[in-house]
Parts: C-alpha cells; sequence; structure tokens
C-alpha cells in the first residue's frame, strides 16, 4: 500500500474518501490490452496524435501555485522555446499546470481563467503560443476540485461543457489530475473527458494524470495518449531514482500514441547536480518519457540548455519505433537500459546509481544487436564516433550516465577505436600512506589503438607517480596498458573527496588522435577504530537520502540536517543510529578491517502504520544482507551482516518498489566490529 506524507497527498487521500454520488451510468470498460513487448504498436486512439512522446514546458515544478506563474511567464516561455532552438529541437506544448482559473464558474457554469495572472484570458495566451508555432496545453482534474487547496473547478459532471471550453480557446493538451474525485470509478472518469475532447472535434493530446494508482498502463491505451505511472516528482535524487525504477518495468505497454509518464522534467532546478540532471535526461529519454521542461527557462544557466538541448539525446527519446527501453541487467547500483530504435541500432544507457565511479559493461549482442565484426558507437553526451568489437563499457563516475548508440553498420571502419578508461580499485587513502592504484586503458575497438598514453594526476600537494609504463606504441582488440600508480596525500589532509583525473590519448590507425579523461574521486579515510562502533560516530564516505540530509542519531525530519526526532521503532525509543530517507545509501570506509554489522531496523515510528521500505548491507559489491518490504505496521527487525575484508560498507534503503512517500528509515542502534 502506498501512503502520501505531503500536504497535497494528505488532501488527495481526503479526495478519495469523500463519498461519490456522481452518475457514471453508461461507460463501457475499453476493452484493450497493453501489447506484448516485442510486437508492434499501434496508434491507440488512432487520431494520429502524440506518437512521439510530447515535449515541451509545464509551469508546475518551477512556480507551483506562485504568482509568478501567469500570461508573461508562459509568453516568454513560448519566445525562449524559438529564440534558444528548443522548438527547432523538438520542444511544442507550452502547457498551463493547476492555479490558472478562479475558485467559481461563473453563473453559466464556465471556467474563469484568473484575471490576475491572465487578464486577457486563455484565448489570448493560446493565440500568441500558436502564432510562434507552438501549442498550448492545459490542466484540470477529473475531480470536484483541482489538487490546490484554494479548490479551483475540476471538470467531473462538466466534462463536455469544459472540453467544448478548452477547445474553443485553442488548447490543444489536456493534463486531466486525480483530486477530489468522490470516489468514482477513474476509468470511468478518465474515458467521459476522453469522449467529451473527442465530441470538440479538435485534436487534443490527454494526459491522464492518476498517478499510477488504477495501473492505467493496463487500461488506457484507447483512452488517453500517456499517463502518469508514478505519484509526483520532487527535485531530488532520491525521487529521481524511485520514479525511474517505477516506470522500468512498464515497457511492454508504450508505444506510439500511449506513452508511460513518470513525471515531468527537474533538469535545473537546483536539487541536482549536472551530472544527476544529465542522468535524469538520458534515462527519461530511454524510456521514451514525455520531455516536460519544469524549469523557469527565463533563468536557466548555459549547462541547463546543454542538456534539454541535446539532440542525439532526445532523437532517442523521439525516435518512431515508440520502444521504451528495457532494463538488459542491475546489480549493485550498475544499470544497463537499452531502447531499440527504428534504424535497428540500440540507444545505451550505463547509468551508476551507487556514490562511487563503477565499471559498467554489456555488449552488442545482449542489446539485442546482431553478431557482426565491429560496431559503430555513438556517445551522445560526448558527440563522438568510435568503433567497438562489441564490448559496450565505461567507468561512470558516481550518479553519472554514459549514453551511447550503438549500430551494426558498416560505417565502423571509419571511426577510431573505443578505449575504456578505469581503475582497478576506489581510491581509497590514508593521509602521508603511499596507495597504490592501477589504472587500465583497454582497447575495446576491432582497430588497434596506437600510441597510447595515460597520465593521472591528483589536487595540489599530493604525489603522483608511475611505477610502471604510462605509454603503449600499439594496443590490439581487448589488450591493455595497466599502469601502476603511487598515490600520496600530505600527512594531516582532511578525511574527505579529492578530485583525481585520469587522462588518456591515442590514435588510430589512419593517425587521428583521440584524448579521453576519467575524472574520478579519492577519498581521503581514516581507519575504523578497533572494537564496537555506533555508525551514527562514524565519518561516511558519501550519503544520499531521498528527503532531506541523512541524519544521526535521530529520525528523518525531510529538510534541514538536524530537524530529526528520537529515533522510534515499535515503541522503543533508540538513543543511537542514522535516521534516512529512501532511496538512501550510506557508504562507510572498513578497509578490510571489520567483522560484523548489525542493527534494529524499520520505519520510524512517527509515520504510523505508513512507509514501505526495504533494507539491504552491502560488503563491496557483495549483498550481505537484505530484508524483504516492512511497513511502518510492522516490528523493528533485527539484522546481522558478515563484512569480513570489505574495504567499503553500504548501507542502502530502497522504497519498498512504491515510491519515496513516508519511508522514514531507521538504522537504530546500528553498530560496526572490527
Ligand atoms: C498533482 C499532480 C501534479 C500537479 C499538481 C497541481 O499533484 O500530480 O503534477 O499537477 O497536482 O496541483
Amino acid at each position: 500500500m502506498r501512503h502520501l506524507p505531503t500536504r497535497t497527498s494528505l488532501r488527495r487521500v481526503a479526495g478519495a474518501l469523500t463519498a461519490g454520488l456522481l452518475c457514471t451510468a453508461g461507460l463501457a470498460a475499453p476493452a484493450v490490452a497493453a501489447p506484448p513487448a516485442a510486437a508492434p504498436t499501434a496508434p491507440a486512439l488512432d487520431d494520429g496524435l502524440a506518437l512521439t512522446p510530447p515535449m515541451g514546458f509545464n509551469n508546475w515544478n518551477s512556480t507551483h501555485c506562485r504568482a509568478d506563474f501567469d500570461e508573461s511567464m508562459v509568453k516568454a516561455i513560448a519566445d525562449i522555446f524559438v529564440t534558444k532552438g528548443l522548438k527547432a529541437a523538438g520542444y511544442q506544448y507550452v502547457n498551463l499546470d493547476d492555479c490558472w482559473a478562479l475558485p467559481s464558474r461563473d453563473a453559466d457554469g464556465r471556467l474563469v481563467p484568473d484575471p490576475a495572472r491572465f487578464p486577457n484570458g486563455i484565448r489570448a495566451v493560446a493565440d500568441y503560443v500558436h502564432d510562434r508555432g507552438l501549442k498550448l496545453g492545459i490542466y484540470t482534474s477529473a475531480g470536484s476540485k483541482t489538487c490546490n487547496s484554494a479548490g479551483f473547478p475540476g471538470a467531473l459532471g462538466h466534462e463536455y461543457s469544459d472540453a467544448r471550453q478548452f477547445a474553443d480557446w485553442g488548447v490543444d493538451y489536456l493534463k486531466y489530475d486525480n483530486c477530489n474525485n468522490q470516489g468514482v470509478d477513474a476509468k470511468a472518469r478518465y474515458t467521459t473527458m476522453r469522449d467529451a475532447l473527442k465530441a470538440t472535434g479538435r485534436p487534443i493530446v490527454y494526459s491522464i494524470c492518476e498517478w499510477g494508482e488504477n495501473k492505467p498502463w493496463e487500461w488506457a491505451a484507447d483512452v488517453g495518449h500517456l499517463w502518469r505511472t508514478t505519484g509526483d516528482i520532487s527535485d531530488s535524487w532520491g525521487s529521481m531514482l524511485s520514479l525511474l525504477k517505477q516506470n522500468l518495468p512498464l515497457a511492454a505497454h508504450a508505444g506510439p500514441g500511449h506513452w508511460n509518464d513518470p513525471d515531468m522534467l527537474e533538469v535545473g532546478n537546483g536539487g541536482m547536480t549536472d551530472t544527476e540532471y544529465r542522468s535524469h535526461f538520458s534515462l527519461w529519454s530511454v524510456m521514451a518519457a514525455p520531455l516536460l521542461i519544469g524549469t523557469d527557462l527565463r533563468k536557466a544557466s548555459d549547462a541547463t540548455y546543454d542538456i534539454l538541448g541535446n539532440r542525439e539525446v532526445i532523437a532517442v527519446d523521439q525516435d518512431p519505433l515508440g520502444r521504451q527501453g528495457t532494463v538488459v541487467s542491475s546489480e549493485g547500483g550498475r544499470w544497463v537500459v537499452a531502447k531499440e530504435m527504428a534504424d535497428g541500432s540500440r540507444a545505451v544507457a550505463l547509468f551508476n546509481e551507487s556514490g562511487r565511479a563503477r565499471r559498467i559493461a554489456t555488449t552488442a549482442g545482449a542489446v539485442g544487436l546482431p553478431a557482426a565484426r565491429a560496431y559503430t558507437q555513438r556517445d551522445l553526451w560526448q558527440h563522438r564516433s568510435s568503433n567497438t568489437a562489441g564490448t559496450v563499457s565505461a567507468t561512470v563516475p558516481a550518479h553519472g550516465t554514459v549514453l551511447v548508440r550503438v549500430a551494426a553498420d558498416r560505417a565502423w571502419a571509419k571511426y577510431p577505436p573505443a578505449v575504456e578508461l578505469g581503475l582497478d580499485a576506489d581510491p581509497l587513502v590514508e593521509a602521508g600512506t603511499p596507495a597504490t592504484l592501477t589504472s587500465t586503458l583497454t582497447d575495446l575497438g576491432r582497430t588497434p589503438a596506437e600510441r597510447v598514453r595515460v597520465r593521472l594526476t591528483g589536487p595540489e600537494g599530493w604525489t603522483v607517480k608511475a611505477a610502471s609504463p604510462t605509454t603503449a606504441a600499439s594496443l590490439p582488440t581487448g589488450r591493455s596498458l595497466r599502469t601502476r600508480w603511487s598515490l600520496t596525500a600530505p600527512p594531516g589532509t582532511p578525511t574527505g573527496s579529492y578530485d583525481l583525473t585520469l587522462a588518456a590519448s591515442h590514435r588510430s590507425p589512419a593517425g587521428v588522435r583521440v584524448d579521453s579523461v576519467l575524472p574520478l574521486t579519492a577519498n581521503v579515510v581514516l581507519s575504523p577504530p578497533p572494537g564496537t562502533s555506533g555508525f551514527g560516530d562514524l565519518p561516511w564516505l558519501s550519503a544520499t537520502n531521498g528527503w532531506g540530509p541523512v541524519e544521526r542519531d535521530t529520525s528523518n525530519g525531510e529538510q534541514a540536517a538536524g530537524d530529526g526526532r528520537p529515533l522510534t521503532l515499535g515503541g522503543v525509543v533508540y538513543a543511537e543510529g542514522l535516521g534516512v530517507h529512501a532511496e538512501s545509501t550510506v557508504e562507510f570506509y572498513t578497509g578490510a578491517a571489520c567483522e560484523t554489522v548489525t542493527a534494529d531496523v524499520g520505519v520510524d515510528d512517527e509515520k504510523g502504520a505508513a512507509g514501505s521500505v526495504a533494507f539491504e548491507v552491502w560488503a563491496d559489491d557483495t549483498k550481505a544482507t537484505a530484508t524483504g518490504v516492512l511497513t511502518g505496521a510492522m516490528p523493528a527487525q533485527p539484522v546481522t551482516a558478515d563484512v569480513t575484508g570489505a574495504r567499503v560498507v553500504r548501507l542502502v534503503v530502497t522504497d519498498g518498489g512504491d515510491g519515496i512517500d513516508s519511508d522514514h528509515a531507521d538504522w537504530a542502534n546500528a553498530r560496526l566490529s572490527c
């Protein structure tokens, strides 16, 4: 069961509980099953709309109902679409979300645009947008009121007249939400609006927004063009990750005219790093998700424009075959997701969920390409082509995604060989003590990599010495230049993360020079104290969390550091431990010196029966133990994990598969014995 902690969510639950008296008669259930994964997909609504996932803008993620959501914003976005090349890149819809209307209908039952926000009405905005060759979207709810607590009118019982009004205004897209639905059957509510939109005679893309509660992927292919599969996104790594994991398994249900919608983009809103936003954009594209920009483009940085405007990534999303990518493998936070493209190529995302650089590898065969002597591989963020003999692999930075498009074509010989750069082990160094690292440069190509050189550089003041050759005259397919390095951080260097760079160059047989750079992170660490320590007292290597920061010795308070309450499970208060919120990973250096992790785990009592999570303890790349899904209704569960020999221990909490609502997870009394 899903539980929803936010204000919005509580409102939804209340709405759903309100007894409804509205008429639902006469609505036949649609009889369309989801297409099997490999079947060719046909436009389900047969109206030629949304044959590729809708692209555009929606104000919600950047403004919510603030006053800066108004006519001037909407016009400015339309102008920016044109002037900044986003229209040319495929962005088309400029969509208004909640709060555009007045709380009351007029005497004739018509919706009234808020005169403070839209003094010239919606028609004027639509005309402005249309004049620029773009389209306008609007929002309402399949309920008595929309989701905002100010209570704007919903369309339940007004479907035909509201649809007529939208069409008269020149609306091209409707997002139809689920709040205050009076308990009326979802299929009935959404089908009525489909019929009402159709009756207007105007082509209107229809976006079903019932948050995946009624599994619309099973029944909505001939109702709407897209359907939300999840609750709302927020501008955090944990939220993005959770929605990704909920949307990936639904791949078989997506196709031209009927898309899974894991919610709008947060790229540019500031709650994630640019690396994380590139992952968000790459993964949404590989999932053939709608690309609705959710940041205020009037204030967007160049980096944000570079991400949103990457046409090679957009081409993955917009591929006319309309396949949603599927998971080829996922192990220890290393994800391979591949999308079949109309030209027979595959877009392949190598996504690193973990907090440290990781090697992620697959093959042309594993992603579905036919056997061939070699393949062309295009890196869609670096905009470079190379040839590969069949291995598709890279060391991917923490939270990063390497996105490539691999094709079995004859052009491969034109390109230099792909090389892979990496390190044999995570660079964890104790200050003042030389650490040995081994770098590798491997030729993945069919052709030799010639005049190969590697160079490792560390921060100012660090000593980096090569202890074996840093050059090779020629590396044939599959061979590596392995270089041993001695790395020393000056004595007294504080614990923490420091930048390392592994740089390399090689030449193709034709003499074309290729430079490669792998940014890495070295951690200065302290060996763990002998005996038993509380995890709440140990420094961590990295920490990620669904809401707010990880807390020491208190529960997760969702916002600022230190806003938690006493760790409490099953009525027992614990003085020590960690309070996290799914999705969460906290990494500790154990230096092969420790044996056991113990803890009492569960959802904190502050969430009542709500919340559902699963706990995992990892010893390097091995899952040492895992609980099943634990809910707030269950007592604390003791866990013990053998971590003998591990350099790094990771404490992981997943969302239990149902989103990150109310997932306050306690590692109570968590201890490490060394
Ligand atoms: C719901 C939807 C959001 C947004 C808000 C507006 O939460 O899921 O996408 O439209 O309503 O109130």
